[in-house]
């Protein structure tokens, strides 16, 4: 099952996808790893699995629209059936997130709706929650948004910091992330009039 995953830093969630993959417990050929930033740690455990990377520097496009043309025709030569964002940090315009559409995963470190956007661990804390988490959730243009797919929380104690919190988050991510890739390319996700259906429901 063809997949292409995208990046902008350290690339624990890849890796979780790459261990999986090799012990036998998800079926996905991961065909490419792509990341806005020549010196994210993702490209490295990339070529490590023997993976074929890429880094598109961003900064080298004009515009927004200009750097998502090039980073679609990246990804297509790789024929993927599922897009990955895996700690990719850029905008997507509503060209890119249509073209994908019921195809792209993304993985927001909050429990969505709450705390779109970024320093989720901080703010939560700040807010004074008991609770975080993650959610696994399709990509559509809205950031953030789409339909979510799967969650996973963690409570939040007095001590407990931003770092401290996003070590927890991670964990549950390395969980979860892997598991609805499986679902999808198990046929078993599909997102059907913008919404995540498992098995046929919602
Ligand atoms: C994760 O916290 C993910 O939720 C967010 O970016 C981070 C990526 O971490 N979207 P890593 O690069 O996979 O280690």
């Amino acid at each position: 099952f063809p997949v292409v995953v995208l990046i902008s830093g350290s690339g624990s969630n890849l890796q979780a996808l790459i261990d999986q993959s090799l012990q036998g417990q998800l079926d996905i050929d991961i065909k490419a790893v792509i990341s806005n930033k020549a010196s994210a740690y993702g490209l490295e455990r990339a070529s490590q699995a023997g993976i074929a990377n890429h880094a598109l520097d961003h900064k080298q496009f004009e515009s927004r629209e200009l750097f998502d043309q090039a980073l679609m025709s990246l990804i297509d030569q790789y024929q993927p059936k599922l897009v990955v964002l895996a700690g990719f940090m850029r905008i997507l315009t509503e060209e890119f997130t249509r073209h994908y559409e019921g195809r792209m995963l993304n993985i927001h470190p909050s429990l969505l709706p709450k705390y779109k956007g970024l320093n989720t661990h901080q703010r939560a804390i700040d807010a004074g929650e008991s609770e975080h988490g993650v959610s696994v959730h399709f990509v559509t243009s809205e950031l953030d948004a789409g339909s979510v797919v799967l969650q996973a929380s963690t409570e939040i104690n007095e001590n407990d910091t931003a770092d401290s919190l996003a070590q927890k988050v991670h964990a549950l991510e390395h969980i979860i992330y892997p598991l609805s890739v499986k679902w999808f390319s198990s046929g078993r996700l599909k997102l059907e009039s913008g919404q995540a259906m498992l098995d046929g429901q919602p």
